[in-house]
């Protein structure tokens, strides 16, 4: 079945982040001039997906405003004759169909992909984690999708982290198949040192099977007290086994302060209006710090 249907969990708290999160969602910071979740929804609808529910919480309305027409703003761009500027702003909202809904409590992650059952239905879905924007002339999501198409299985998006890193994230079970492709057959979600199972972990994009809904309904709050879906997956991959992709692009994590700036400076650097008065400017600082 082709996948065309996609989850953004946006409905965290960003708590690594505050007090910048604590009025604007994180999935709205500005790298450069555009929304992290603008990537993150460009990113899906260039890898076939037509359809996108947007799980947000109280207090992120500004991204539902950021995916809706702004007429002032169109018909004072038109009478200023800024065209590109126009086609690009009128262009966000026709990117996908784009859905809301609301996680009302902030359960955690794996929750808030379970607020999504209905607009799934039955059918495989692709889920991107709200603040993981990932750059690459081959979108993420497409990569999955593709290693959907084939293996018939849920999908990955895995990279590797460094070893002092991986307590903070998860750490999966893997076989080489080919390539960049693995069998993940079992995974744990913020490992002690003595249960990594290798440096592996999922790192912001998933393809997933409808059966995750009825796992999801079972987990028990995990790590930190939240419903973690690497636990629902544990049961996937524990059961029918996993695909996992070591996805080519360059992740940047928009939920904790070095990542946002990385990502800033990257995209500054080959930003066509100011890449190269950036470099300048940036080569002069380092010079003196
Ligand atoms: P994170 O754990 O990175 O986001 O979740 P967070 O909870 O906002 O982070 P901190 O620890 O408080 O800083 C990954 C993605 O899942 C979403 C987040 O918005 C983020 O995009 N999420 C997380 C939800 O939608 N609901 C939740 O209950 C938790």
């Amino acid at each position: 079945m082709k996948i065309t249907k996609a989850v953004i969990p946006a409905a965290g708290l960003g708590t690594r982040v505050l007090p910048a999160t604590k009025a604007l969602p994180k999935e709205i910071f500005p790298i450069v001039d555009k929304p992290a979740i603008q990537y993150i929804v460009e990113e899906a609808a260039a890898s076939g997906i037509t359809d996108i529910l947007i799980v947000t919480n109280r207090g992120k309305e500004l991204i539902e405003n950021h995916f809706d027409r702004e007429p002032e703003l169109e018909q004072r761009l038109l009478q200023n004759n800024k065209i590109g500027m126009l086609n690009e702003v009128v262009n966000i909202s026709k990117l996908a169909n784009i859905y809301f809904i609301r996680q009302k409590e902030t359960l955690g992650l794996g929750h808030a992909v379970s607020c999504a059952r209905s607009f799934v239905g039955n059918e495989p879905f692709a889920v991107l984690y709200g603040d993981d924007v990932i750059i690459g002339e081959d979108p993420a999501c497409a990569q999955l999708i593709r290693a959907y198409e084939e293996y018939g299985r849920a999908v990955l998006g895995i990279n590797k982290v460094s070893y002092e890193d991986i307590s903070k994230y998860s750490s999966l079970k893997v076989e080489n198949i080919k390539e960049n492709v693995f069998y993940c057959s079992d995974m744990i979600e913020k490992p002690g040192k003595d249960e990594i199972m290798s440096l592996y972990s999922i790192l912001g994009r998933c393809v997933l099977t409808p059966d995750i809904f009825d796992i999801l309904k079972t987990i028990k709050p995990g790590s930190g007290g939240e419903i973690q879906l690497t636990d629902a997956m544990k049961v996937l991959a524990n059961t029918t086994g996993m695909t996992a992709v070591e996805f080519t692009g360059v992740r940047y994590d928009m939920g904790n302060k070095l990542g946002i700036m990385k990502a800033c400076t990257e995209v500054a650097l080959s930003h066509p209006e100011i890449g190269p008065d950036f470099k300048k400017y940036l080569k002069k600082l380092v010079c003196e710090i």
